[in-house]
């Protein structure tokens, strides 16, 4: 076992799950949750940060400032804490009240944003207030994870590699979009070094990142009201949205065999199950990113009265999931 110092050289990068035996589904789980931020986000932090560090951004009295759905937060919170540098997370009402805690425990200033903006929702009324801050105090530095290249170049130094190197014969990736720094490291990797290999998008409905309508989206993490500026849809062979509801349902039958995941991870796997039921074959081997684990949900996704339309009915439960079950049970 590796013996550490600094809570950004512990990142479990080996870990998969095999769906096969929990829900009859043919991919593997990578799982992103476990070190000490508890999320994928830890290598984009870590990145940024090195890179703000390298090139003298980060002076004595500096502040960082960040806008996040809660999981860069914790992990910027985890590295400023470790190097002495200190942090603003700037947040919106849908961010999980357990999340908000665990940032201020490791020492981060929090500001919740409660009023979406008329024209870019959450996002862009958090983004609107970093930008305000900046422009009126010179002491912020903003990585702004939606535009730093250290976001996506963490994830195609070792997250993209890191599978390849366990699965040399993969045929489908999976990745949640939320700033898409994970998707288009991934994206750019493979293109790069494993032409073949068909990269599925995953999103939820509401989000605007592709393209589709506007609309209300509770669970953080996937989906943007504001197109994001990293992603080039160019990389991306397919994409899936999927509905919160079934993003529910997934992370419930997921947990009902004792594996308990982040909202996102619901989302994801609920998009492969349906692009492999239209896509599926024998012997194709697929892979997707679970970016945390549920323990940050359980007031939300892991609550039996979360309010998510269908879900809001045992009746509508228990018809999704025999809709499900049979989709999921199909042969690929
Ligand atoms: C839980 C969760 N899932 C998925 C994502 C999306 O990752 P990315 O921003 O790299 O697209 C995030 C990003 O914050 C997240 O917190």
């Amino acid at each position: 076992m590796p013996v550490i110092s600094d809570p950004a050289q512990f990142n479990e990068e080996e870990l998969y799950v095999d769906l096969r035996a929990a829900l009859g589904l043919p991919l593997y789980l990578k799982c992103e949750g476990f070190n000490f931020a508890g999320s994928v986000k830890l290598k984009a932090a870590t990145e940024m940060v090195n890179a703000a560090e390298r090139q003298g951004l980060l002076r004595p009295g500096s502040v960082l400032v960040e806008s996040s759905s809660g999981n860069l937060g914790v992990a910027l919170s985890v590295i400023a804490a470790s190097r002495g540098h200190r942090f603003l997370c700037v947040t919106d009402s849908r961010c999980n009240l357990p999340t908000i805690r665990l940032m201020e425990a490791l020492g981060t200033r929090v500001h919740v944003i409660r009023e979406p903006d008329v024209h870019g929702g959450f996002l862009g009324a958090r983004l609107a207030y970093v930008r305000a801050l900046c422009a009126s105090d010179d002491r912020y530095t903003w990585l702004n994870q939606y535009t730093n290249q250290g976001n996506w170049r963490a994830h195609f130094r070792t997250t993209a590699p890191a599978i390849a190197r366990r699965f040399p014969d993969l045929d489908v990736l999976f990745v949640g979009a939320g700033t898409t720094g994970t998707l288009m490291g991934c994206a750019r990797w493979f293109w790069q070094w494993r032409r073949r290999v068909h990269i599925v998008a995953v999103d939820s409905v509401g989000s605007v990142s592709f393209g589709g309508p506007a609309g209300p989206r509770m669970i953080p993490g996937l989906g943007t009201s504001v197109p994001p500026p990293m992603l080039d849809e160019s990389y991306v062979n397919d994409v899936v949205h999927v509905e919160e509801t079934d993003t529910v349902l997934a992370c419930r039958r997921l947990a009902a065999r004792g594996f308990l995941f982040g909202g996102s991870t619901g989302t994801v796997v609920s998009g492969a199950g349906q692009w492999l039921a239209r896509n599926g074959r024998d012997g194709l081997t697929s892979v997707a990113i679970a970016p945390d684990l549920g323990e940050r949900y359980l007031d939300t996704v892991y609550h039996q009265d979360w309010p998510v339309s269908a879900a809001e009915t045992v009746e509508g439960i228990e018809a999704i999931e025999a809709e499900e079950a049979v989709a999921m049970a199909r042969p690929a």
